[in-house]
């Protein structure tokens, strides 16, 4: 199976690739925009027409409105078609209620309504910041590992990634020694670059994975997520659904908050004057992981909708089964929202942003991500107190060919005996 995510080939390159001068800002075609109408007609690459958001109140708007639909599959998101193919609903989609499948991100109530809160008992921030304890000792292990080895280390294979990784893992009751198997896959298979027949076989093999673990799981019970999910869920879950869920938080629990620390990271190593205010406050953690997450913005193109009839948004009217695209980087960056919006500043007021996302769809993991960018910030910030990027910054490799921004790695350096 293959998830109806955005198809990074199909969006207009000037929306999605950052400038290599100014890596963690929108990339230069939504601020060109940014005098521009906050809703507009953007066209893609297959041809298709879909519309930008680049506004606070207005993408929040699309989000909360029940006519906007997520369900890309039954109302084809022009983001997901081939060239030459048209949107429109699937006149042979099964009709809501009747689904089999468990990837309930891209689902409508009612069926969105019923997995989704399945699982947000699971994710409670009192239950979340229980695993604080541990998320510290995964977050000391790596950074003292870190110092064990040397003055040098690429910090998302050694940091970055693991943190988001391991816990992930745990909640789940994967086995963490089969990371390297499902993390390949799954790269492979989100990978727009790659070879359709190799995305393909990427994600066959990461489902026969999830299968197998599925089955695991509903002939012992252990004590973690998954197992709950498969004996617990009133009325039962399928095990295609069961076996969607766990893609569902697998891949969202690892690419996401993983891609935070490493940008999150350079960026306060290029903005050393915030570093320095947390450094001297270690108290404006929380602070300073809210603005990362606005100033960010890492999901950058991902969060799309379909209207499902005529909507009005910004003093325009989306026709029904046309494709709204909601520019995250920029409604994060809206001017009327956001005072001085292009500034890093760990000392700004606290305003809701939308890089969780917003409405029914609004993150299920973002307590987590919260406590893992607090913990894993705090332990690496506190234990290398003079930490510095390793090479030019022309040489740091960013995720501009993915939909979630980051660095593909970030080499640092610290100074023995820090
Ligand atoms: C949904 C961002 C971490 C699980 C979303 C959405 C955004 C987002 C923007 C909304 C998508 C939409 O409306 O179409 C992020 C960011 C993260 C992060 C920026 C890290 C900093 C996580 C983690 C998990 C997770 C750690 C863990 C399991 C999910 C799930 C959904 C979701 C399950 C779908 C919710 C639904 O459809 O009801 N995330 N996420 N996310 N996220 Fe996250």
């Amino acid at each position: 199976t293959s998830s109806p995510i955005a198809m990074v080939g199909v969006l207009p390159p000037d929306l999605l690739e950052r400038d290599r001068d100014r890596p963690f800002d929108p990339a230069p075609g939504l601020l060109e925009r940014r005098d521009a109408p906050a809703v507009a007609p953007v066209e893609l690459r297959n041809g298709a027409r879909a519309w930008l958001v680049t506004g606070f109140e207005e993408a929040r708007a699309v989000l909360a409105d029940p006519r906007f639909s997520s369900d890309r599959v039954r109302h084809r998101d022009a983001t997901q078609l081939g060239p030459g193919e048209s949107g429109g609903t699937v006149p042979d989609a099964p009709p809501p209620g009747e689904r089999t499948d468990g990837m309930f991100v891209f689902m409508d109530p009612p069926e969105h309504t019923r997995l989704r809160s399945l699982l947000v008992g699971q994710f409670t921030v009192r239950r979340m910041r229980a695993l604080e304890d541990r998320l510290t000792e995964i977050a000391v292990e790596h950074v003292e590992a870190m110092r064990a080895a040397g003055t040098t280390a690429d910090l998302v294979p050694s940091y970055a990634l693991p943190i988001p990784s391991l816990m992930i893992c745990e909640l789940l009751g994967v086995d963490y020694a089969d990371r390297a198997e499902f993390q390949e896959n799954s790269a492979v298979a989100l990978n727009a670059a790659a070879a359709p027949e190799a995305r393909a076989a990427a994600a066959g093999a990461l489902y026969s994975f999830i299968a197998a673990l599925v089955a695991r799981k509903r002939a012992h019970r252990d004590d973690d997520l998954l197992s709950g999910l498969a004996h617990d869920a009133d009325p039962a879950l399928t095990d295609a659904q069961l076996i969607d869920v766990a893609l569902v938080l697998l891949g969202a629990g690892h690419e996401t908050t993983a891609n935070m620390l490493g940008l999150g990271v350079y960026a306060l190593l290029e903005n050393p004057e915030q570093l320095a205010a947390l450094r001297a406050d270690p108290s404006l953690i929380d602070e300073a992981v809210e603005e990362l997450l606005r100033f960010l913005s890492i999901i950058q193109l991902g969060v799309s909708r379909v209207a499902t009839e005529d909507v009005e948004v910004g003093g325009v009217t989306i026709p029904a089964g046309d494709t709204v695209v909601v520019a995250t980087p920029e409604v994060n960056r809206d001017p009327r929202h956001f005072p001085a919006p292009d500034h890093l500043d760990v000392h700004r007021e606290r305003t809701p942003h939308l890089a969780f996302g917003h409405g029914i769809h609004q993150c299920l993991g973002q307590q987590l991500a919260r406590i893992e960018m607090r913990v894993g910030l705090r332990e690496l910030i506190a234990r290398l107190p003079d930490l510095r990027l390793a090479v030019p910054r022309e040489q740091i490799p960013l995720r501009n060919d993915m939909l979630i921004f980051g660095v593909h790695a970030l080499p640092v350096a610290w100074s023995e005996g820090s």
